[in-house]
């Protein structure tokens, strides 16, 4: 497993990350969404599985999914699960706020 750090303390974490907007971050050639709702942080693949859309201008909805802006099919962010649509599930990746800044873990 790789860890990858973003930022030097909680709230530079915050300043990189503002809430509810998607960036895109890249993990050695990996290219991956990052959001931050509140004080939770969801890390994906930023292609979506159906037919690789950018997830980065995806809507995120009430019920914690996320939203493919080309056909519309959702992804549970905690588990990258698909909730609607027919396809396989979403990539998703750890993360853990730290007082160094935020860790990205990769398999
Ligand atoms: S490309 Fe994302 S739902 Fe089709």
């Amino acid at each position: 497993m790789k860890q990858f750090l973003f930022g030097n303390s909680p709230d530079s974490v915050n300043d990189l990350f503002p809430d509810r907007v998607i960036k895109r971050l890249l993990l050695d050639e990996e290219e991956i969404g990052v959001l931050r709702i509140g004080n939770t942080f969801f890390a994906f693949q930023s292609s979506c599985p159906h037919r690789g859309a950018s997830l980065i201008q995806a809507h995120i909805n009430g019920q914690g999914e996320i939203i493919c802006p080309l056909h519309q099919y959702r992804f549970d962010l905690k588990t990258g699960q698909l909730k609607m649509g027919f396809c396989g599930d979403l990539k998703v990746f750890q993360t853990q706020l730290t007082e160094e800044g935020l860790l990205v873990f990769t398999q």
